[in-house]
């Protein structure tokens, strides 16, 4: 949108910096001043109680940030986006990842055509196929009932499945066994395999593009792996290998059959994806029940995002916030601190969501930016990081805002002893939380009788913000939650900072250059363009392998 005018210029950019400028906000004087702002300072969603009264915000400061909102109509893109415009400017696509969840009634048109019937339709595919699995209907080549799914992409067509299937491990059919490959190191899906019976096994080959070159080499591999444990009869493939793709030419290809093939669209960005297609093998995991649940759960933050009030609308909020630290306070990164075991991999699927979508330097008209873009993304779960990491976060030097997620319920069938856990667990949470934000000054420890010399060491100059994102459970439909209202927060940042947030087109060099500099390993051969340091390490590793 070239008729933008600067954001550093605005006169609501310039508001925020000259709020700023007033000094360090604290959240010992802010919560003494305002002890009201513990319950003021939530939103609630669906079954997400966002409390972010831990920021380093006032009234005004919101106010001041949901001016910029207005100003950069982040409402106006938002409703682009569920109209279904095309507002991923350089790829000329529509953004419609909300179509995905959409119920069966809705009407959501790309160029004139209603997607909703093509949606579900995918989706009973899906449901019918899960099922079959499921209950042994759908048998392997042998004839024998498949108990092992692998699912082989990588990136958005990895990372949304492999973190769902562990989020909602609770819920999985537990006689099944699923794995995820996604790298092409050999050592990943040699041994995703290697205790596996072929005659057992389903391969569902996942690739937006079917072109990926680490999906297909891996799959290429499996059919490979699959062949010599069957005999090395072909017809064994289609009983074997289901793809997911929009790609319906590279699929037969590659020789899988169509009719085993599960569609979605371009309009559905990698990142963007597990509700769709993408997501066969955790329907086969918890089954299209709970998938269904799982869907409705974005659903509900979906409408939030497009109904709720700037003042109450929770990604919008948290959107702003981060924009707030990354370009107030110069903070250069974001915690995502999950205190559930089964969120082990939710920060490593928001990594791409957030820094896939938000690290961009132009703007949507090709300039470049001059304020700061999307932060680095980062955590694990708790309790763990607190044994490792937190340190710097509570004595280093950086403004490391962070997102603590909890829940007041252990799922699974736990015992009685390891559900009591669950107290200790989350009482570490809200320890971090408060420890972060108020600290303990040199004053408070003096009257610990902690010697002069050691006062500065174990003192916390606290102040670190925190939002805390609580449910009761970890449900299927709240994951669903978790993920849209994530996913909607990354669209407030990418629209106030005018970037485009669907393309991907950092990663496309790389890609270039590893088919440019393969042949230099494999076969000596010589690479033109080759830069003197990289024609050195390829030397050195020829050297190597060969010595
Ligand atoms: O890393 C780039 C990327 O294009 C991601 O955006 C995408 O999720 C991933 O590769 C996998 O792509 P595909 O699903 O087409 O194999």
């Amino acid at each position: 949108m070239s008729d933008n005018p600067k954001l550093s210029r605005r006169p609501e950019w310039t508001a925020l910096e000259d709020h700023r400028a007033q000094g360090q906000p604290q959240l010992r004087d802010l919560f003494a001043t305002d002890p009201g702002r513990a319950e003021r300072y939530v939103v609630r969603v669906g079954d997400l109680r966002i409390d972010y009264s831990k920021h380093l915000v006032t009234d005004e400061t919101l106010a001041l940030l949901q001016e910029l909102a207005t100003a950069t109509d982040v409402f106006g893109l938002r409703d682009a986006m569920f109209r279904g415009e095309r507002i991923n400017l350089t790829e000329d696509r529509a953004v419609l990842h909300t179509a995905l969840r959409a119920p069966r009634d809705a009407v959501i048109e790309v160029d004139g055509e209603n997607v909703v019937p093509k949606v579900h339709e995918v989706l009973d595919k899906m449901s019918d196929f899960a099922g079959r699995v499921r209950s042994g209907e759908w048998t392997g080549h042998t004839g024998k009932r498949i108990r092992n799914v692998v699912n082989i992409g990588i990136g958005g067509s990895d990372l949304g499945p492999a973190m769902a299937y562990e989020a909602l491990r609770a819920f999985t059919a537990r006689e099944l066994t699923f794995r995820f490959v996604s790298n092409v190191d050999g050592a990943d899906l040699h041994e995703a395999v290697r205790d596996l019976d072929p005659a057992e096994t389903l391969f569902i080959v996942a690739s937006k593009t079917f072109t990926t070159i680490e999906t297909i080499t891996n799959a290429t591999s499996a059919r490979s792996w699959l062949l010599a444990g069957l005999g090395g009869e072909d017809k064994a493939v289609a009983r074997h290998f289901v793809a997911l793709s929009t790609n319906a030419e590279k699929v037969t290809d590659f020789g899988i059959d169509p009719d085993n093939m599960f569609e979605f669209w371009d309009w559905v960005g990698g990142r963007y994806s597990y509700d769709s297609a993408i997501g066969l093998s955790l329907m086969i995991a918890i089954g299209p029940e709970r998938f269904r649940e799982m869907l409705d759960g974005f659903r509900i933050v979906d409408e939030h995002f497009r109904t709720a009030p700037a003042e109450a609308n929770a990604p919008l909020l948290l959107g702003l916030l981060g924009i707030w630290y990354g370009n107030f306070f110069d903070a250069q990164s974001h915690a995502v601190l999950p205190y559930s075991h089964y969120l082990s991999k939710f920060t490593a699927y928001l990594q791409q969501l957030d820094m896939e979508s938000n690290g961009k330097s132009v703007q949507r008209d090709g300039h470049p930016v001059g304020w700061q873009t999307g932060p680095v993304v980062w955590g694990t779960p708790g309790t763990n990081g607190q044994h490792a990491y937190y340190q710097l976060i509570h004595q280093g030097t950086k403004v490391i805002p962070a997102d603590l997620i909890g829940f007041a319920r252990p799922v699974g069938e736990l015992s009685d002893e390891l559900k009591a856990q669950h107290d200790l667990l989350m009482a570490n949470l809200f320890a971090q939380g408060q420890a972060l934000a108020f600290g303990k000054t040199a004053q408070e420890v003096r009257a610990e009788g902690v010697p002069e010399e050691q006062v500065a060491h174990r003192t916390f100059k606290g102040n670190h913000p925190t939002t805390t994102i609580l449910a009761r459970d970890l449900t299927p439909s709240v994951l669903g939650q978790l993920i849209a209202l994530y996913e909607h927060k990354v669209f407030v940042q990418g629209a106030v900072w005018n970037i485009d947030s669907f393309d991907q087109w950092g990663v496309e060099l790389g890609k270039v250059l590893a088919k440019r500099v393969e042949p230099a390993l494999t076969e000596g051969a010589d690479v033109p363009g080759l830069d003197p340091s990289t024609t050195a390490l390829v030397a050195a590793y020829r050297d190597l392998k060969e010595g």
